[in-house]
């Protein structure tokens, strides 16, 4: 029989029960169950999968995934096979996945989240979607994660197509300045996400010195991995002591995890769960791991679960 994690580690997010707050990272496990050939999914609380377009995108020419010193550039471009082969071909693969699967919709209108979403919501093995918007929206080419009126229609007309399925938000890193991302957190939450996810990709470029061109087709891409862990870790403090703590909305950690004390800085910071990318493409044993240090964590400070350590951080007076 499979190994199942510690039932101290299982969380709440919004009425979705996870058995362990390790959840996959979008884009980085494939649809659902790809990488069962390498781990244990049943060790993991969720995969969230690939984010879902309208209509099939293939995405940005070579070179669109490349190492960086201090993690990984990518510009895959939404590569996805768009949400009518999505139903066809994967939809009904899902409920055989040994763990949660979360879907991921992206998109470069209002209309075209809605109707990902419209459709998503009919699929039971789908208990939540995540929307990512960190994409160009149509009115004016910035990206809905940093506009908190734009979002805040966005989000709204996501969560009128769904029924049960919970919605959660993936917030960009780069509301940073004005509006700041306590401001797009807020909007997010009114407007009926139920958790959110923070954050997506920092934008990033690399440059190959000996030809003079970018090392990216699309010259400018997303960089992840343990260089985005600090700020990962910021936002998500940032935005629990800002708005979500107050709202009782859950938050999902994203950026840098590769090891347990990643995980746990991120819950101290104030996440109820955490997802790991690049991460996986080195190690996809890593998952395994940090359930088992994160049961020793919590022996260390004599708690009764993960929950008693959320937000934990002791701070300056
Ligand atoms: C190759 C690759 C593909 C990704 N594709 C998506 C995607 O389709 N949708 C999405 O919301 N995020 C996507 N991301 C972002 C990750 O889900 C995650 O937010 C980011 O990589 C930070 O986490 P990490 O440092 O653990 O990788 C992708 C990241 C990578 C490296």
């Amino acid at each position: 029989m499979a190994h199942q994690p510690d039932p101290r580690l299982s969380i709440d997010l919004a009425g979705l029960k996870l058995k362990s707050p390790v959840i996959l990272a979008a884009g980085t496990a494939g649809f659902s169950d790809e990488l069962a050939d390498v781990m244990d999914l049943a060790h993991i609380g969720a995969v969230v999968s690939k984010s879902i377009t309208r209509e099939p995108r293939e995405g940005n020419k070579t070179w669109r995934i490349l190492p960086a010193k201090s993690g990984m550039l990518n510009a895959i471009g939404l590569a996805n096979p768009g949400i009518e082969r999505f139903m066809i071909d994967i939809a009904p693969r899902l409920s055989a996945t040994p763990t949660t699967v979360i879907g991921s919709i992206a998109g470069s209108s209002i209309e075209d989240y809605a109707e990902v979403a419209r459709q998503m919501d009919t699929v039971d093995a789908l208990p939540a979607v995540e929307l990512n918007v960190s994409c160009p929206n149509v009115h004016g080419g910035t990206e809905f994660g940093v506009d908190p009126i734009a979002l805040t229609e966005l989000v709204s007309a996501a969560r009128a197509e769904l029924n049960s399925t919970k919605l959660f938000v993936k917030l960009s890193p780069i509301a940073v300045g004005q509006p700041s991302i306590v401001e797009v957190a807020q909007a997010a939450i009114e407007a009926g996400a139920d958790a959110l996810t923070i954050a997506n990709t920092v934008p990033a470029m690399g440059i190959d010195v000996r030809t003079r061109r970018p090392v990216l087709s699309n010259v400018t891409g997303g960089l992840s991995g343990v260089a985005v862990h600090p700020i990962a870790v910021r936002l998500v403090h940032t935005v629990y002591q800002g708005v979500a703590k107050e709202a009782v909305v859950p938050i999902i950690g994203v950026g840098g995890v590769t090891d347990w004390d990643d995980a746990a800085e991120l819950i101290l910071a104030g996440a109820s769960a955490f997802q790991i990318g690049s991460a996986l493409f080195a190690d996809p044993k890593i998952p395994a791991r940090i359930n088992k240090h994160l049961s020793r964590w919590l022996n260390t400070h004599r708690v009764e679960s993960t929950k008693d350590l959320i937000g934990q951080i002791i701070l300056p007076d």
